[in-house]
């Protein structure tokens, strides 16, 4: 997956799905490129009716060089299977495409990105949705909303039901399944599972 920069085309010179994956290898818009071992970019069909887009890739993410491959992905994959919908047939990205992380022991703990990162990485974004035109884009958690809406959004105002912003494009708010994660309670996390699934059903029955 590692593309020598050298024959990567530059940023101007973008003009297919194919050239973006080989150009943000060069990536320096931001500096989370100098620590994180690969740019993640989206995956998933060109002709995809759905967009999820997540935070930033995580540590599988980051090694592995594909979105949503590590826990945070497995539960997705998992609510996607019990509302029938099929990853295949979904294109699966990230507002961030380099991992943010500090350094303990052997372990890299993820940092959340900042405003700044963000914003320099919604060119990215940009690129995958203006190839993509997907009916529906979807934000997994904060980061994400925040990119797409260009503002601060609720996430339990805003959830599971269609928005159209200002360009026209119809965008769905949902939950971060990283966050589903780390919820301790069980009863407590298997309530937010169900608002997480109960959002992708909606979002199934939209398209
Ligand atoms: N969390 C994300 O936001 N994206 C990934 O790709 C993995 C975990």
């Amino acid at each position: 997956r590692q593309v020598n920069e050298a024959e990567a085309p530059s940023e101007a010179d973008i003009a297919s799905p194919e050239d973006a994956r080989a150009a943000i290898s060069g990536c320096r818009r931001c500096g989370l490129y100098e620590h994180a071992t690969q740019a993640v970019f989206g995956e998933g069909p060109q002709d995809a009716d759905i967009v999820f887009v997540g935070e930033q890739p995580g540590d599988q993410e980051d090694l592995q060089g594909r979105p949503f491959v590590g826990p945070a992905g497995q539960l997705f994959d998992e609510a996607l299977v019990k509302v029938g919908i099929n990853r295949e047939r979904v294109y699966v990205t990230n507002a961030v495409k380099h991992f943010k992380f500090t350094p303990r022991g052997k372990r890299r703990i993820h940092q959340k990105p900042d405003g700044g990162e963000v914003s320099a990485c919604r060119f990215w974004l940009d690129l995958e949705r203006s190839f993509l035109k997907p009916r529906i884009t979807v934000a997994l958690g904060a980061t994400a909303a925040h990119s797409l809406f260009g503002k601060t959004v609720t996430i339990s105002k805003s959830r599971g039901q269609p928005i159209t912003d200002d360009k026209g494009d119809v965008l769905f708010v949902t939950n971060h399944p990283s966050y589903l994660l780390r919820i301790p309670d069980k009863a407590a996390a298997a309530v937010e599972r169900e608002k997480f699934e109960a959002d992708l059903a909606a979002i199934r029955d939209y398209v």
